[in-house]
């Protein structure tokens, strides 16, 4: 069976799916601000040519179509003006039926074909619900959500607005009961307040904003026989928002750079901001990556020290007002009234769901930057590393290695100490060379080895010592400074420079490490770095997947490419060397997560392919890797995030439901989950085989 090309309507900006008001206020429109790395990276050349593997050359039939070359996106790109109607997307067969012969363990289901239909699609023989919804009351005195009447206290007591991770920890001793833990990246206030007035928010608006960032505790109940889980109003339950204090551990606390007019001290930061994803610890904790911190943070262009206004610049904190005038109602959000605020913002942070008094934590020793998430790998002797991708185009990845051993077992001595092990130990940023250099071209045509491959080492930065001190091993730095402007020793040390490193999982079962890159279209453009073999493609509009074989605690790797993404019936995809002909098509991978069977699972962020976003198990192991299938689809205009994959659950967080250009709240492009007239409400959602039975298979 061969695929018919599906329709390549991509913008004429080159950029993602992603609507404009959700680049405005979910990363600050990134995309279109200049990138903030102009450093000039570094050449290593071709250290280690030849050396290949032989996996994925070319079973099945992939040669022929990687002969083509590149033209056809190109070309696919240049037009598109058209647009297709919700849910008549021209499919052909993609998606509708999975590979010939039986499946891998655990993705045996019918794929969902793409489509952009206003609903959540799952598989034939799969059910589904709403777990909790954007206002979805945490405490028996809560009051019902009511869009017309929010206010600040009542959102503070209500699930947050725009989920994107989510983690379930069992609650011992009760049978199908869960801690759900959930990031609320951040606010959308256009489509939240009628009558918005984007120049003038009134102050109540702005509080009911910062109620909504943060992260969600509520406990909820399963149910033998589904997937279906139902919030309870349990002493868990616990809201954390931009104003709930944490507390700074590691080598920039007390650092100098950290003191405000309301925090001498430099270790008292009031709020967590726009906690993309993250990653449940083995010790039971939570970890939350604060990403686009930089676009809350106004007055940029009135600092004249050029110091400060530089390290501003690398991080994205631009121009006089931001976007939610913040800085109108408290002034710590204004970087010449308060400026090292901005500094207080951009770490890994762990929260303990088993105590809602618990203060969390904000842990420096992980470096500074605009972290994606973190996830943590045990080597056998207890030593945690914990991964995290820096999400901005041209930005890093960094492993941090405890030099503290993790101790087994739930007791709060335990606890305590396991909270501790991101504090003690080395921070390194990622170096990569590509076995083939000179065969990169910038089109995505693999080299002659058939797969995109080389070697890395990690780059020492910053070592911190049981005592919390850093060491800067970084020339002309110190050590808070390296934690705390990570992205300038990263630009120092000649780190590679990344297609958007996202979400950074090792997989429990290999101990491989897989890294979701999810485009970058300025790659190859004047004046910034080319292609090179782990971002072999200039104007990267889909993304690809990294897979690292990585010497934990050690410095060296390699490395290749499990999947590039896009249409596979294009010349510039790959997808582990599986038939291309039989595999569902896959653009912008953000967050992953691992099934219990190995298999690697992606959701995706601003689909360029113009179907909706979904959620995709990929086989990374045996005959079949890279096989990519779609198990869901989420509404229009939303973003799927958090995935869990359990043995008999499957949990996605659907973000922004209904952001598309032209919405509003008069005319709202989807009414998901609610339907009728209802507006749409970012919600997490479980879905399950019917029956009860394990999912894919
Ligand atoms: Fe919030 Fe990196 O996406
Ligand atoms: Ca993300
Ligand atoms: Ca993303
Ligand atoms: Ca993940």
């Amino acid at each position: 069976m061969s695929l018919k090309p599906l329709a390549l309507f991509v913008k004429h900006d080159g950029m993602s799916s992603r609507a404009s008001i959700t680049c405005q206020y979910k990363c600050g429109n990134a995309c279109a601000h200049d990138v903030p790395n102009d450093s000039p990276g570094e050449y290593f050349g071709d250290i280690v040519r030849g050396a290949v593997t032989r996996r994925g050359v070319l079973r099945g039939g992939a040669a022929a179509v990687l002969a083509v070359g590149a033209g056809s996106v190109l070309a696919a790109c240049s037009d598109g003006t058209a647009t297709a109607a919700p849910g008549s997307l021209d499919t052909g067969s993609l998606g509708s039926g999975s590979a010939s012969g039986s499946a891998a363990a655990g993705t045996n289901f019918t794929p969902v074909a793409p489509n952009k239909v206003d609903a959540l699609t799952v598989p034939t023989g799969y059910e589904q619900s709403v777990v909790i919804r954007w206002g979805d009351p945490l405490f028996a005195d809560a009051p019902a959500f009511d869009f017309d009447n929010q206010t600040a206290a009542s959102a503070e007591k209500q699930f947050g607005f725009n989920n994107d991770f989510a983690g379930l920890l069992p609650i011992e001793g009760r049978p199908h009961a869960y801690l759900l833990v959930v990031n609320h990246e951040y606010s959308t206030e256009p489509f939240m307040f009628r009558g918005y007035d984007k120049e003038n928010p009134t102050a109540e608006q702005v509080r009911i904003g910062w109620a909504n960032h943060g992260l969600s505790v509520v406990e909820v109940q399963g149910e033998a026989g589904s997937g279906r889980l139902t919030p309870k109003f349990g002493s868990y339950n616990r809201r954390i928002t931009a104003l709930t204090e944490f507390t700074v551990t590691g080598p920039a606390a007390g650092s100098a750079l950290l003191k405000t007019s309301a925090d001498p001290t430099g270790t008292l930061v009031k709020g967590t901001l726009n906690n993309c994803s993250g990653g449940l610890t083995p010790w039971g904790t939570v970890l939350s990556g604060e990403e686009n911190f930089n676009q809350y943070f106004a007055g940029a262009a009135r600092v004249t020290d050029p110091t400060a206004a530089a390290h501003l610049k690398r991080y994205g904190v631009e121009g006089d007002a931001s976007e939610r005038k913040w800085e109108r109602v408290d002034p710590r959000f204004d970087v010449v009234a308060e400026p090292n605020e901005v500094h207080r913002f951009g770490w890994v942070v762990e929260v303990n769901p088993w105590d809602a008094s618990s203060t969390p934590v904000k842990h420096t020793a992980l470096g500074r930057f605009k972290h994606e998430a973190a996830t943590i790998h045990v080597t056998s002797d207890g030593t945690v590393v914990a991964y995290s991708g820096d999400d901005e185009r041209f930005d890093y990845m960094y492993k941090f290695v405890s030099s503290r051993k993790m101790q087994p077992g739930n007791s709060q001595a335990a606890m305590r100490h396991n909270m501790t092990l991101l504090d003690a130990g080395t921070l390194y940023v990622a170096k990569l060379t590509g076995d083939a250099p000179d065969a990169i071209d910038g089109s995505g045509a693999l080299p002659p080895s058939g797969v995109f491959a080389g070697k890395g080492e990690w780059i020492p930065l910053l070592r911190t010592g049981d005592d919390g001190r850093g060491e800067s091993l970084v020339a002309g730095m110190s050590a808070d400074e390296v934690a705390v402007f990570t992205r300038l020793a990263g630009d120092k040390v000649g780190a590679t420079k990344m297609d958007r490193p996202e979400d950074f999982e090792p997989n429990p079962k290999t101990g491989k490490v897989y890294v979701a890159l999810t485009n970058n279209t300025k790659r190859g453009e004047e004046g910034k770095a080319p292609a090179d073999t782990a971002n072999p493609r200039n104007n990267n509009k889909n993304g690809q997947v990294l897979e690292i074989d990585d010497q934990h605690a050690g410095t060296s790797f390699t490395w290749n490419l499990l999947l590039v993404c896009g249409d596979p019936a294009t010349a510039d995809t790959y997808f582990g060397g599986f038939d291309k002909s039989q595999v569902s098509p896959i653009s912008c991978p953000d967050n992953l997560a691992f099934d219990p069977h190995g298999n690697l699972w992606i959701s995706t962020d601003g689909n360029a392919l113009k179907s909706n976003d979904g959620l995709f198990s990929v086989v990374l192991e045996g005959e079949r890797r890279g096989e990519t299938k779609q198990f869901l689809t989420v509404p229009i205009g939303a973003e799927t995030c958090g995935p869990i994959v359990d043995e008999k659950r499957v949990v996605v967080c659907v973000q922004h439901p209904g952001e598309t250009d032209g919405a509003s709240i008069e005319s709202p492009s989807s009414h998901w989950p609610d339907g009728g007239a209802a507006q749409p409400r970012p919600s997490v959602v479980a879905v399950w085989k019917s029956g009860g039975g394990r999912i894919g298979l």
